[in-house]
């Protein structure tokens, strides 16, 4: 018998992507991203620029996800959207946007946790991936976070890890712009590191609590140690560029799985789901591969249109959501600072 359909409008605006997708029974039919380029040019993410952008984006991005999902409006089931955690003036334009999106086409509205779709997106059905099963530990790594969370069902989690201070991302993010890299610096950092060697300048790895994470005295470090070698050799950085981003990818990798260990010792678990855009590193990939082979692990990492901020993900939890009666009232807002 053929499964009927069950159209869900998702919608993502947390951040700098204004995204939108449709799916339909865990199948994704369109999923349409505008990332924000404005932000280049300040060499991070500007609130206010994000949220304007945001208002001239948001309409022509629904009406793509409807127009490649090949459905009108009127056949969606629900809307969800991202409700927190984000920026406000983000989460603002999505949030009212799909209010009154859903109110028109007299459609339940539902709220999406945004950390919880990074790791939900791992069911949806995609090709030569397999979901993770329960219980498995869930890293997300971005520019915007730095989590393990205890997944033990769809909506039963609970972070166990997180960091103190800056997301990996912009750990990355950062010390490339120390080195004169443009933003986002993270895939340039994995470009050059694959040609260097990643023990010629040992950093030390930050001491926190064993499964939470800080970056801000990595930042510090390679900072102080450019300075210092500047001085002596003003090509410094041009001429061991290599080297040193291998070596600040590999402390980063290092931490990252340490981290990871720790989690699966204190766990049991070893069933490890990665989502965020810092999963397309090279070195945090062949870091898992091996933990697979060394410990036994089982790694997943989602396609990586599913692993940054994309609104398939929202659809997604919109869909677990809608299945199991989980709507939002007209009167919810955005949460800034909302937790897992
Ligand atoms: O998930 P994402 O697209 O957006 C949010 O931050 O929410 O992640 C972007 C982050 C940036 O910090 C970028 O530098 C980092 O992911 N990134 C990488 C790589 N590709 C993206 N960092 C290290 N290596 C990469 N290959
Ligand atoms: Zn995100």
């Amino acid at each position: 018998m053929k499964q009927k359909d069950c159209y869900i409008l998702g919608i993502e605006s947390s951040c700098d992507d204004t995204a939108a997708a449709v799916i339909n029974n865990g199948l994704v039919l369109s999923n349409v991203v505008a990332t924000q380029t404005i932000h280049e040019e300040y060499g991070g993410v500007v609130p206010e620029l994000a949220s304007r952008a945001h208002q001239q984006n948001i309409v022509p991005v629904v009406h793509q996800a409807l127009l490649k999902a090949n459905i009108d409006k009127k056949q969606l089931r629900a809307i969800a959207f991202t409700r927190g955690p984000g920026l406000m003036g983000s989460l603002l334009v999505g949030t009212s946007f799909s209010k009154s999106l859903a109110m028109g086409l007299g459609i339940p509205l539902i709220d999406v946790n945004h950390m919880q779709a990074h790791i939900l997106a791992h069911f949806i059905k995609s090709e030569g991936q397999t979901s993770p099963s329960f219980p498995f530990l869930a890293l997300t790594i971005s520019g915007g976070h730095t989590q393990i969370v205890k997944v033990s069902n769809y909506f039963d989690m609970d972070v166990i890890g997180e960091t103190i201070d800056d997301a990996v991302g912009e750990a990355f993010d950062k010390t490339a712009k120390i080195l004169g890299l443009p933003y986002p610096g993270g895939p340039l950092i994995d470009k050059y590191a694959l040609l260097g060697d990643p023990r010629r300048f040992p950093f030390t790895k930050p001491k926190v609590n064993p499964m939470d994470f800080s970056f801000s005295g990595l930042k510090t470090a390679v900072l102080y140690f450019v300075q210092r070698e500047v001085k002596k050799n003003p090509d410094f950085v041009s001429e061991n560029l290599n080297d040193i981003c291998a070596s600040i990818q590999f402390t980063i990798v290092d931490y990252l799985m340490d981290k990871l260990k720790n989690a699966v010792k204190e766990t049991g678990i070893k069933e490890i789901a990665i989502g965020g855009g810092v999963s397309a590193n090279s070195g945090i990939r062949a870091a898992l591969k091996e933990a697979e082979a060394n410990n036994g692990w089982i790694t997943h990492i989602p396609k990586f249109e599913y692993c940054t901020d994309n609104a398939a993900m929202i659809a997604m939890v919109g869909e677990l959501k809608f299945k199991t009666g989980q709507f939002a009232a007209n009167d919810v807002v955005a949460q800034a600072r909302l937790k897992i």
